[in-house]
């Protein structure tokens, strides 16, 4: 490949999550289960099929588990070999020695500013940043199929999505240029434009891989939306500098940052598995003609 392998990957994990009150009080947002894995294991193995060697955890407060759950049970490991029983379920959250970095953001003051939290970590290298509120589902996962659209172009790359246009004011959003297979070029970034001003619908689904000369840029702390550091605000001033694409996603995506959207995905994965799938189809199956019924018998009324 041309261009410096992406080799690192920051897990910004220091959001409070009062989305999911009461489940987050207690708990990290990120070990959310998504049917029975959290949903930070889902992003830390889509950043490891993807090839990357180095897990940065950018923490915060009150997210101890998330430390211990990458960490090795002893106790569990024990008794479950004692019983004979598999390891099969927790082998894959054991990462090499060194791999997992954990760092604190002290102060909440913006997805910017938690990136740049890493910057001594990632040094003079491109890297990855993963949103692990967006459960990516694909074959092969999308920061694999990103990592594959770097080795084509090399620079900056962004997912890009498309969403109805009333949701653009939630995200980064995406001014489009050429488009060329799953790539289109990026001409400008805005974090959350006022309703009605989105130059397109092309939001930026917490998958980034990005150029280190971004860091310095997050290093002016310059407040944008909100009132926080931006990461969109900082990348926009690589365009015309450095490449920057838009990939598109072959796959599916579960927005986990919103109840529904969580529950959503939870009903989604389990419908996908064999061992509960067809449990759960005909529960839902049953539940939706339940309802269904009832409609009736209230319109019959
Ligand atoms: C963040 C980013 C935004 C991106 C979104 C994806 O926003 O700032 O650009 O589109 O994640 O979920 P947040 O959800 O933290 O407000």
């Amino acid at each position: 490949m041309p261009f410096k392998p992406i080799r690192k990957a920051i897990f910004p994990v220091a959001g409070l999550g009062t989305r999911f009150l009461p489940a987050t009080k207690a708990m990290p947002k990120e070990m959310l289960t998504v049917v029975d894995k959290p949903l930070i294991q889902y992003a830390v193995e889509e950043a490891l099929e993807a090839g990357i060697e180095q897990i940065i955890f950018v923490t915060g407060r009150g997210k101890a588990a998330l430390e211990d759950h990458f960490d090795v049970s002893y106790e569990l490991e024990d008794t479950l070999r004692r019983r004979g029983k598999s390891l099969a379920s927790i082998e894959l959250i054991r990462m090499p020695p060194g791999s997992p970095v954990y760092i604190r953001q002290q102060e909440p003051l913006g997805l910017g500013h938690a990136v740049w939290c890493a910057r001594e970590v990632v040094g003079d290298e491109p890297f990855a940043v993963l949103l692990p509120d967006e459960l990516m589902v694909g074959t092969p996962g999308f920061m694999a199929q990103m990592v594959a659209a770097y080795a084509r172009v090399g620079g900056n790359l962004v997912g890009a999505l498309a969403v109805a246009d009333r949701e653009t004011d939630k995200y980064g959003i995406i001014s489009p240029g050429r488009r060329e297979g799953t790539l289109t070029e990026v001409r400008a970034l805005i974090e959350k434009p006022a309703r009605g001003t989105a130059p397109s619908n092309l939001m930026i689904p917490g998958r980034y891989i990005l150029q280190p000369e971004v860091m310095q840029l997050l290093g002016r702390q310059e407040k944008g939306a909100g009132g926080e550091v931006q990461l969109t605000d900082a990348m926009a001033q690589l365009i015309g500098q450095q490449p920057f694409h838009g990939v598109t996603f072959d796959g599916h995506r579960h927005d986990c940052g919103d109840k529904a959207g969580w529950v959503q995905a939870n009903l989604a994965l389990a419908l996908a598995r064999e061992d509960i799938g067809a449990a759960v189809r005909a529960f839902a199956a049953d539940l939706i003609g339940a309802d269904a019924r009832e409609d009736q018998i209230a319109r019959a009324a």
